[in-house]
This record gives C-alpha cells, structure tokens and sequence, in this order.
C-alpha cells in the first residue's frame, strides 16, 4: 500500500506533490511526508494523520522548490509515528527516499550499516535502504561506467542488495536536478509533462499535470534529470520507454455534491454498468464479445475448467461468476484466495484457464498468482478496472471494466461492474457450448435492462436510510443467502465491517442451522437477500427459525419472491429480472444498508480505519 509522487520542474513542487498525493490517500492514510530539494538543501516535513494535517504543516512555512517527493503511508514495519512516517533521510543527510512495499532482508542491512556508523531514527525497512543508498553513494565516483550518475548508480548498487517488494523515489542532496524511481512487485509510473516529470504509484495523482505516462516493468530504474529521463534495467540495460497517453476524466474523480465518494459511487452504479456493457454484445442481440481477450473461441472451447483467483471483494465477484459460468456455460469452475493460491501449488488439469480479477490490478496477492499460473503456462485472463496497470499488462489478454475511478475504500461500483461481466463472459462461453440462441438473446435483454432497474433501487435510499437507523446501536450481524445470493450475503457482511467495525458474518441461509443460529438474539438481526422464487419456501423456513428465537429479520427480497404478512420487520424488494443479473440488483440495498450505518455511527465511511484501498505488500 502506501502512495508515492516525486516531481521535477520549473513550477512550485509542494502544491502539485500534495495534490497529487490527496488523490493517493487511499492506499493508505495513516500519515504523511514531504521532502523538497532547493539550494538550502532537503527538508522533511511529516505528520501522523491525513494529508491535511501536512498539507497545513507546509503552509506554515511555504517552499519555493521545484522537486521534492511525497508520501502517504499505510503501517508495515512500525508503529505509526512522525519518525516512522517517509520521507525517510539517511543519517549522512545526502539521501530521501520514499517507498511503496517491504523490504524484507532490512534487519541484516541494518546491522551492518550500523556497523559502517549509520545510525537510525525509526524502526522501519524504508529508512535502511536510505542508508544503503547512502552508504553506496559516498564510496561511488563521480562519472559510473553506466552512462548514469553517481546518485543513480548508487541507487542502482543497494537495490541489488535488497530482497523484497519496492515502488521508490529518492532524491540526493546534492543533485538539484535529478531524481531517480525504481519499481519491482510494486507500481511506479512515471508521468512526462512540459518541461516537468512525475513519478506516482497510480495516473490518478499525474493526470492533472499530463495524459503522457510511462508505466514501468518490474526490474526497471528511471533516472531522470532536468528535463530527460532514461529507463534501465537494473543490470544497467537500456529499456527503450513506450509512452501511453491517459484517457482519464479528472473531475470523475471529485466528489461533487455527495457526501461521501461511496455514496457518490453507489449512485454511479447505472452508468458503471452501462460503460461495462457498451459495445460489447453481438450484433444479433444473442450473446457477448469482449475485444481484449486474445483467445479464440476454438481455444476457449478446448478449456475444461476456469481457476477464478482474487482478494477481498473482488473475490466476492469470483463466487459469483462461478455460479453463473457453471449455470450458463457448464464449464467447471473453482475459486481460489489469491494469497493461497500463490503458496499452495494446487494441481491444475492441463487445459485450465486462468481468470484473476482486480478492481486495481495492483493487488500484490493477485498479481503473483496470476504470474504463478503464468509461469506453469497457463492461459491467463484479467477483470480489471486499472486501465494499464500490472496486472492487465501481465495477462494474456482481459476485460477492462471502465467503471471509472472508485476512490471509496469499500468497494461498491466496482464489484457490480465485476458482476455484470462476469454474466457476460457466462453468456459468451455458454454460447460457445450449449446455450441455446433464445436463452442467450433472454439474457442479453435481461443485462441490457439493469442499469435503469439499478437506478429504480438506489431511488430507495431515503427508505433504507430509515432502516439503518433502527440498526446503529446493534453490534452483531448475519447475512443471509442461498446460491447466487450467497455471495451477496458475503459481500453484505463485509461491506458493515469494512466500514462499520460492527462483527457481521454471511453464510448460506441454509447452514445458518448449523452453526450461526446460536447467535441470533434480539442483538443479531439477520439481512435475508431472496430473490429466487424456486427456493424461497426454503429461505422462509429460515428466516422463521431466527423470528422464532427473537432475532430481527431485514429481508431484501424481488417482487415475486413474497413474504408471509409480518415476517419482515423491516423490508426492502427490488424489482424482479433475470436470474444472472440478481445478484447486481441485489447488491445495491446491503450496500446502502452498510453506507448508512456507517453514516449513522459517525464512522469515516471513504477512509475506513486500518483499510487500504490497493494492497501493494503481502
Ligand atoms: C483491499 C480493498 C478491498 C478490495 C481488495 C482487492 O482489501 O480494501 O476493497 O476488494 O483489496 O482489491 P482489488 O483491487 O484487487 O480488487
């Protein structure tokens, strides 16, 4: 996690740096840094808390410089402190540096450099490779054999030392116009404007400045200086840049009149979906194409078995999709935690794809099993809503989702963009195989119809806003679901907890009986999502054994799926639609249900505590 943003140029750095790293804040917030370099030498500034609290701690005493580098942290080595906080300096004074990822070999680094005279302020990986780098630096000379500098070169030297995960930016006291990125596991883009260049973990924090980014590879090192860059492999092999130009919306990226990005996105959902489904259906209405997938139908009918592999919500949409493609395609699927399936080498059956999904296509986890699969030689597809990021560059081909960018931690917009192509790669596959031409043209109309059924829920928000406050002192919650709601009822769960901190737990309505049940009391009410008719009688039952044992029903149900009178004590029902999209519809209300508990209890719903946005380290 972390966020980083270097810049060089002819204007005043600390206002594009700051800027740049507001739009950062999400990959972490517990504190933030800012070094600049002018004729007086580097200055560090930090503080504990959010950009602002920097932000005015600078204001205070304003720079004319026209470099520095930045940082918004999110704890991994280290407490959260001042002196913890990056940029770090090494102790000579020479060298800051600001990074995004773990170094994991720090502890021997430090003993020796300890051992060499360099002492150390905080107890983080960061601030030993600042000393190594320094250490470098004060024993290179001045013109290296590499074409590079002595700065360059000596970032060059530690980084062949250091085991671990690094985005980087440093700087050196004594080079007024150089500035030097390295990225390896974790991103680094480097941004070429007029007479100025960036580096940032993510376009978000450069496209205000230029749409022209470098998007490095892992092993690669950017020196720039002045006005030129070069790019290089950490063996000192010229890397030729290829220089992407960003379509990006910076105002899509505001708040507007919402009071929270989450809100902001939930009521985006509509036209999240719609961006997801444009131009991607048939030209005889009967089923998907995607123009990214770089596999043939003939090879995707070869296919045996789909390995879905993701983190956090978006492993959520994986659940989902496996109902769907099972359903639809009849091709067997299984789903896998990325951070297992990287360590748990599981056998794979020959003709298996691949399938990762990532709202970033950052996250670290993701990333190495998609590049595990990779390296066994498996065919690798990506959902990603990261337009060039790590991920949809790794892969073999994918789906980008366009759901624009979702700046709320908990994710909303994206996970239902995630669910709408994952029908449409259902419909694509399934019509590959068995799906007859009416099933797939039924199911085309039923996509086409979700984002307006979308805005007819999110029309509800006054009344599920009543509900969650009937709710907000609760501290225990089940979610409630069978099949394709089961998912929805994880996701539920989750959505509380990420920005609630209330304990809520989703499982299939039905093994509620074997276990959750003993927690139902007047304390745990219990969100019920039923939306399929075949087995509501079944979910009835259930939501009868918690009223039974005085526990609180709040019922998320379609129109047909109807309830005997009384049952609900609170109810929210969306209208009816295809099965393959319910589970988009149904998303909707446990989202807002969350959003407005959140709101309720006073939580920062966007910034939600000990969160981070893209996880960038194991
Ligand atoms: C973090 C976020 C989650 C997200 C997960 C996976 O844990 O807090 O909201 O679902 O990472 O992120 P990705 O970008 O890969 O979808």
């Amino acid at each position: 996690m972390c966020g980083i943003v270097g810049y060089l140029g002819k204007q005043n750095a600390t206002g594009i740096l700051l800027e740049g790293l507001k739009r950062l804040e999400y990959r972490g917030y517990d504190s933030s840094g800012l070094a600049v370099l002018d004729s007086g030498g580097l200055e560090v500034t930090k503080r504990v808390g959010r950009v602002k609290e920097l932000l005015a701690a600078v204001k205070k005493s304003p720079s004319q410089a026209k470099m520095g580098i930045c940082h918004t942290r999110w704890a991994t080595h280290g407490g959260v402190t001042e002196e913890n906080a990056h940029p770090h300096l090494s102790s000579d004074g020479k060298i800051s540096l600001v990074l995004n990822g773990v170094i994991e070999n720090y502890n021997p680094i430090r003993k020796f450099l300890t051992s060499k005279g360099y002492t150390f302020y905080s107890e983080t990986d960061t601030e030993v490779l600042c000393n190594l780098i320094a250490y470098h630096y004060a024993k290179e000379i001045d013109s290296p054999s590499d074409g590079g500098t002595r700065f360059s070169q000596s970032v060059r030297k530690a980084l062949h030392h250091v085991e671990g995960t690094y985005g980087l930016a440093a700087l050196c006291a004594d080079c007024p116009d150089e500035m030097v990125g390295a990225r390896h596991g974790s991103p680094l883009i480097l941004g070429v404007g007029n007479d100025e260049m960036l580096l940032a973990s993510d376009v978000s924090a450069l496209v205000s400045r230029t749409p022209n980014v470098v998007y490095l590879n892992d092993g690669e090192l950017v020196h720039i200086r002045g006005n030129n860059f070069t790019i290089s492999t950490h063996e000192s092999e010229d890397v030729q840049p290829v220089i992407n130009t960003v379509d990006w919306d910076v105002s899509e990226g505001e708040i507007g009149d919402f009071d929270h990005f989450m809100l902001k996105e939930i009521f985006e959902q509509p036209e999240a979906l719609e961006n997801a489904m444009r131009g991607r259906f048939s030209q005889d209405q009967s089923t998907a194409k995607f123009g990214g997938l770089n596999v043939t139908p003939q090879e995707l009918r070869q296919i045996d078995r789909i390995l879905l592999c993701a983190c956090g919500t978006a492993w959520h949409a994986c659940l989902t999709i496996e109902f769907l493609i099972e359903k639809y395609a009849r091709i067997p699927v299984e789903v896998e935690y990325a951070s297992e399936f990287r360590y748990r080498n599981a056998p794979l059956d020959k003709n298996t794809l691949v399938l990762v999904v990532s709202q970033s296509g950052e996250t670290i986890d993701t990333l190495a099993a998609l590049k595990e699969s990779k390296r066994k030689g498996y065919t690798t597809l990506a959902i990603t809503n990261g337009v060039g990021s790590t991920i949809a560059r790794e892969s073999d081909g994918g789906i980008y989702q366009h759901a624009g960018p979702e700046i709320g931690v908990a994710s909303t917009k994206a996970f239902t963009s995630q669910l709408v192509i994952g029908a449409m790669l259902a419909l694509y596959l399934g019509r590959l195989r068995d799906l007859s031409f009416n099933e797939g043209a039924e199911m085309v109309i039923g996509l086409k119809e979700v984002p307006d059924l979308v805005r007819k829920i999110v029309q509800q928000s006054e009344h599920i806003h009543t509900i969650a406050k009937k709710y907000v002192h609760k501290q225990d919650f089940l979610f409630l679901g069978r099949l394709s709601m089961f998912p929805i009822a994880l996701e539920g769960a989750l959505k509380l907890k990420e920005i609630s901190y209330i304990h809520a737990e989703g499982y299939p309505a039905a093994e509620m009986k074997h276990g959750p049940i003993a927690l139902i009391s007047e304390d745990c009410p219990s969100v019920f999502i039923a939306t399929e008719p075949d087995t509501v009688s079944k979910v009835i039952s259930n939501m009868q054994e918690v009223k039974a044992r005085k526990g609180q029903l709040i019922i998320v149900r379609s129109e047909s799926c109807e309830m005997p009178d009384g049952l609900a004590d609170d109810e929210v029902v969306i209208p009816d639609c295809h099965p393959a999209v319910a589970p988009i519809l149904a998303c909707i209300p446990v989202q807002l249900l969350s959003y407005y508990i959140a709101v309720e209890r006073g939580c920062d719903v966007d910034k939600p505590r000990n969160l981070a946005k893209s996880v960038t380290v194991e």
